[in-house]
């Protein structure tokens, strides 16, 4: 893991593309989900997709990790991997996509249902999103880490959902993975300061259940213990003088947003 990185303008004018590139990608991935089409293939959509933008997978050979996305359906928390197995009508599926563009990565996250889903699927998953948007809103300059971590927290417990200790949020750049560790829970070791051009990925990952996830014998899938569902939302987002920004919007949406 490199340190904390500061980036400069420079740096951003090349990272801010990587990370639109990403929640385009997410989106058109999230588009796709329908009752019927295997993990594997939305493996291979997402590879056809990354590679229409001129991106890389950050993830592919990532500790040896053997796909382009992670697809994560129902109990399975992160790091799904693609297979034989159909998406069914009902299922949730956690997507995360991270791009490689311009030597720069964006990482971004979302669950979405198949067809429609349950309301306690439905519930989790706004939850979920609801706190990735409280921790965001938490991570000004000055605040800690830990305020991140805290409004994240605050926010599934209330609601009643546990949130997962063992996978955590983490700064982004050139690599997936720098520091800081940014957990979804308090964890006073982990209470950076936060600081201008610091970029960020927030990622609650949230379960219906207890908190508890283990590993399946593929080295890779992380499921909840009790199967209960979870759920998984991710932005890369910047720390500004100001507000946090965003990076990984898709095009549509930042277009939108930006001033005429
Ligand atoms: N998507 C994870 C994250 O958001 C990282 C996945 S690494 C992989 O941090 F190797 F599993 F792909
Ligand atoms: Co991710
Ligand atoms: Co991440």
């Amino acid at each position: 893991m490199a340190g904390i990185v500061i980036k400069t303008e420079r740096d951003l004018e090349l990272m801010r593309p990587a990370c639109t590139v990403a929640g385009t990608v997410l989106e058109e991935v999230a588009a796709f989900i329908k009752p019927g089409v295997t993990t594997q293939q939305v493996d291979e959509f997402t590879a056809q997709r990354i590679k229409a933008h001129g991106a890389k997978s950050a993830f592919l050979g990532y500790r040896k990790y053997p796909n382009q996305a992670c697809i994560s359906v129902n109990d399975e928390v992160v790091h799904g991997l693609g297979g034989s197995r159909e998406l069914r009508f009902g299922d949730i599926v956690s997507l995360d996509v991270g791009v490689i563009f311009n030597g720069f990565v964006g990482d971004t996250a979302r669950t979405v249902a198949v067809g429609g889903c349950g309301v306690l699927a439905q519930r989790l998953m706004d939850v979920t999103e609801k706190s990735l948007y409280e921790g965001i809103a938490a991570a000004l300059p000055g605040n800690r880490v830990t305020d991140i971590s805290r409004a994240v927290q605050r926010y599934v417990e209330d609601n009643g959902f546990s949130v997962v200790r063992e996978f955590v949020g983490h700064g982004v750049g050139r690599t997936v993975h720098e520091e800081p560790q940014i957990p979804n829970y308090v964890d006073s070791k982990c209470n950076h300061k936060l600081r201008p051009g610091m970029t960020i990925a927030i990622e609650p990952m949230v379960n219906a259940g207890r908190a508890d996830v283990k590993i399946l014998k593929d080295g890779w899938t992380v499921v909840t213990q009790d199967g209960s569902l979870s759920a998984h939302f991710e932005h890369t987002v910047l720390i500004t003088s100001g507000k946090p920004e965003i990076l990984t919007w898709p095009e549509k949406k930042l277009s939108a947003l930006k001033p005429a």
